[in-house]
């Protein structure tokens, strides 16, 4: 038998804005890094000259320097803003796909051995992909995994397949539902049935956790609040993760403020970074207004106007109509951007109003002699929504059908990286 499928499996959930990462059968990650690599930019353009000089050995060196003198996470960030920064900031996944595959390589790296500080060849691997990444992604993260890192085994799962898997709706995992991941790129609605996603059902939204925090930005830049430029980006997010909810009517709201403003204003304090000083501001209507974009985006983004229950609700349309009502009836939210106060009582309210519409209108057609029977609209809610991917990950990748499902080293060597385009639906899956 294979040791290392008596090691715990090591389980990287890579986001656009942040990486999960953590041992299979924990409750929760034991890390979660901004995903970005900072590379000191003097070695790179060392490199750069030298390529021109064709000086071997300078440009060799100044390659391995590069190698060498990288962060990730938050002390990339720190060390971008220091001020003898010669470091250059990379985001290697941009809008859940990776679009820099030697930065991911380097992260990956920092993340093995710095972080959870393993050896790659003495555990499995799960990494999760964003839905509808092309194949080929698959067998570049492959070529990685195996040749760099010398993983005995991997397994490449789909983000929301796990995020149901994390079956933390009934004590029974339930492999048919619908995952509304919104994390920090990328919003997508998966219908899946019994572990298998409906591919051609799935819907992408262009707004998700950055779109956020940069209305927000706009929002407190516009009604003159004194943050300084270089940290309004940072302090717009903050204000989000603490002060946001959802709201379940915008008029009422504005009210609200209007009326008692002290018991709805909140104070942000902040240092400027350049000088020291302090400084205060007021975040107001940015509270509940954030959150909104997703119900009303014709507010953020002129282009895009269908707020996210009518999407849901085109998304189970559009599935096989045998599959809907379980999936009206399991909608499973994943993601940072889903943690908003009441966000799922808004939608569970806001969809379930398009699937009644729907019921009285086909009610009218049969003349009243028949009735439609009504519609279960559930939308699932859990405080371990937001790692619900890795946590599902950590779930999937204990169990012993896992091991069998991850293609091995051995079979890497015999085929070649295409065998990474497929991973199969196992056991546990459903
Ligand atoms: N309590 C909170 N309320 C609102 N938003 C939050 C909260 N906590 C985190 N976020 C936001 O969630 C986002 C990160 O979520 P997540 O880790 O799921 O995304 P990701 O996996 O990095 O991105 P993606 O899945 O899009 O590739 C960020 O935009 C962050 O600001
Ligand atoms: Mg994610």
């Amino acid at each position: 038998m294979d040791p290392a499928t008596s090691r715990p499996a090591v389980v990287i959930d890579n986001g656009t804005g942040y990486t999960k990462l953590g041992f299979a059968g924990n409750v929760e990650p034991s890390f979660i890094v901004p995903t970005v690599v900072a590379v000191n930019e003097s070695f790179v353009n060392q490199t750069r000259a030298t390529t021109k000089s064709s000086n071997w050995l300078a440009q060799h060196s100044a390659g391995v320097m590069a190698d060498l003198d990288f962060f990730i996470g938050e002390e990339a960030l720190a060390r971008s803003k220091s001020s003898s920064n010669t470091y250059n900031l990379t985001y290697p996944i941009k809008k859940g796909q990776v679009n820099n595959w030697d930065a991911m390589e380097r992260f990956w790296q920092q993340c093995i051995f710095d972080y959870l500080r393993c050896d790659p060849e003495d555990h499995y691997f799960l990494l999760t992909e964003s839905p509808m990444t092309a194949p080929e992604s698959r067998e570049y993260t492959g070529e990685i995994m195996f040749e760099t890192f010398n993983v005995p085994g991997l397994y490449i799962a789909v983000q929301p397949v796990l995020a149901l898997a994390a079956g933390y709706t009934t004590s029974k995992c339930e492999m048919t539902g619908v995952i509304v991941d919104i994390g920090d790129g990328a919003t997508h609605v998966v219908p899946v049935a019994e572990g298998y996603v409906i591919g051609s059902s799935i819907k992408s939204i262009p707004i998700a956790g950055k779109d956020v925090t940069l209305f927000i930005q706009q929002l407190m830049r516009e009604r003159g609040e004194h943050v300084p430029p270089e940290d309004s980006f940072e302090v717009a997010q903050k204000v989000k993760e603490m002060y946001c909810y959802t709201c379940s009517d915008i008029v009422k709201e504005f009210n609200k403020h209007d009326k008692e403003p002290g018991k709805y204003i909140k104070h942000w304090r902040g240092t400027k970074p350049k000088t020291g000083a302090l400084y205060s501001c007021d975040v107001g209507y940015e509270r509940f207004l954030g959150p909104e974009v997703f119900f009303n985006p014709e507010m953020y983004n002129s282009d895009f106007t269908t707020p996210l229950p009518d999407v849901i609700d085109k998304c189970i349309q559009s599935a096989p109509i045998d599959t809907r009502r379980a999936l009206y009836k399991n909608i499973v939210l994943s993601g940072g951007s889903t943690m908003f106060k009441d966000f799922h009582r808004r939608l569970q309210r806001d969809l379930k109003k398009i699937v009644d519409a729907r019921v009285l209108a086909s009610d009218a057609r049969l003349g009243g002699n028949v009735k439609a029977q009504p519609v279960d609209v559930n939308v699932v809610s859990h405080p371990i929504q937001k790692y619900a991917v890795w946590f599902g990950g950590s779930v999937l990748a204990s169990t012993p059908e896992f091991f069998a499902a991850c293609h091995t080293k051995a079979e890497y060597e015999e085929y070649g990286a295409s065998i990474c385009r497929t991973n199969p639906v196992f056991k546990g899956m459903y």
